[in-house]
């Protein structure tokens, strides 16, 4: 049976993922409404949603998901039949270095929006309700040589920031459990695209090459990690919101295991080419770096449940995602720009007036 929302409210939709969530879904969905509730952290930019911010059906709310007394005036001013919740503390170093912002919004924000969700739901406000946590593959910690993650690998997180959303995702299930709530749960790979905040290995990669600054890789390098395009992902995310059935979880990833040395020559070499660089240039700049403490040394997600039970696929072949990632920074230079030097803050107030 397809569920088709008419009015949903994304949270942390001036993310990476979020921003490029909004994007398609509107383009896929022009009638429904799309309440984006953000608070703009550092990670927030909303000249990520540049293209939609006019759209009739499209709404910005400047507020933390912690914020119990918005969230209800949202969920009932909006009759919101669907959250799909992105926000998120997301920089595994920023976990280890500040670990508490990560409990607060990951686990007790996502704790808030579940509760005024199930009062909404409950109220009977609208005719069908559904709440999507997006989750991580690394809820499940690490895996060795060999194997997959599935759905009913044990939860087993090994950072501050993978035990928030281990935490985040046990409350998904207690919610739906305990009341009944129909709530779904993704949990995806390492995403790369459009967006990406250059804090992150590929889009950091792309900036220093450019700049020709020094790439840290951590440890030895060999560390694994299963990529997929963000467009990829937000069409599972959609995918899942239509079409699962309540309480469901899904694994969501390319089939597309990396170790890190390996995407580090790879985004070197493409870009020796790019910038009218000798071939083997780039790599001069590769610099090992002290690992990052408890780094998980491998990840691999087992997706066949989302193909075989929705039919999801990813459409991106890394060659294709990976060219027209580095080939849309290369573009973007004044994105870039503004990020970096933290000017991306100055859009809410050109846009909506005042400070954010
Ligand atoms: P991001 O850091 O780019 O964006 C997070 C967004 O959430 C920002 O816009 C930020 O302002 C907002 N936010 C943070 N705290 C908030 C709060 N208290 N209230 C309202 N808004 C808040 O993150 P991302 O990479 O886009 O990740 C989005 C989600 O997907 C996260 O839940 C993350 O755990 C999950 N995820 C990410 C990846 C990945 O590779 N990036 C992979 C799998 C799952
Ligand atoms: O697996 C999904 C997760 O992917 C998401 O849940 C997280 O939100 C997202 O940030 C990402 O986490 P990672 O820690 O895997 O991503 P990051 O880009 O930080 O690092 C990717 C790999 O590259 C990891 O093994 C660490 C390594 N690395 C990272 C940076 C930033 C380096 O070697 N050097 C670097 O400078």
């Amino acid at each position: 049976m397809t569920f088709s929302p008419s009015s949903i409210l994304v949270t942390g939709g001036a993310g990476f993922i979020g921003s490029n969530f909004i994007h398609a879904f509107i383009a896929n969905n022009p009638d429904c409404r799309v309440t984006n509730l953000d608070c703009l952290t550092y990670a927030g930019n909303l000249a990520n949603l540049k293209g939609v911010e006019h759209h009739p059906h499209y709404r910005f709310v400047l507020g933390d998901i912690g914020d119990a007394a918005l969230v209800a005036t949202i969920l009932a001013g909006e009759k919101i039949d669907a959250v799909v919740h992105f926000a998120a503390e997301s920089h595994v170093d920023r976990s280890i270095t500040g670990p508490e912002i990560f409990v607060r919004t990951n686990v007790l924000g996502t704790q808030t929006l579940l509760e005024e969700s199930r009062k909404h739901w409950q109220a009977g406000a609208v005719a069908d309700f559904r709440f999507l946590q997006i989750s991580t593959d690394e809820v499940y910690g690490s895996l060795g040589e060999s194997g997959y993650f599935t759905e009913e690998t044990p939860l087993a997180p090994n950072s501050p920031y993978s035990a928030s959303k281990a935490g985040a995702d046990l409350l998904v299930r207690a919610y739906h459990e305990t009341y009944g709530m129909p709530t779904l749960n993704t949990r995806c790979s390492n995403n790369y695209g459009p967006y990406h905040f250059p804090e992150k290995l590929i889009p950091l990669l792309i900036h220093n090459i450019i700049n020709q600054k020094s790439l840290p890789v951590y440890g030895d390098g060999r560390n694994v990690r299963d990529w997929l395009h963000v467009r990829d992902h937000a069409a599972a995310v959609e995918t899942v919101l239509k079409a699962a059935a309540s309480g469901s979880v899904y694994n969501i990833g390319g089939n597309n295991e990396w170790r890190n040395i390996d995407i580090v020559n790879l985004v070197c070499d493409l870009l020796d080419s790019r910038l009218g660089r000798a071939a083997g240039e780039n790599r001069k700049l590769i610099t090992f770096v002290t690992d990052r403490p408890g780094h998980d040394r491998r990840y691999a997600i087992d997706a066949s449940r989302l193909k075989r039970d929705l039919g999801w696929e990813p459409a991106y072949t890394f060659e294709r995602g990976i060219a027209e990632t580095i080939d849309w920074y290369l573009a973007n230079q004044e994105w870039v720009g503004e990020v970096t030097s933290g000017s991306y803050r100055e859009y809410y107030a050109q846009q909506y007036g005042g400070r954010p």
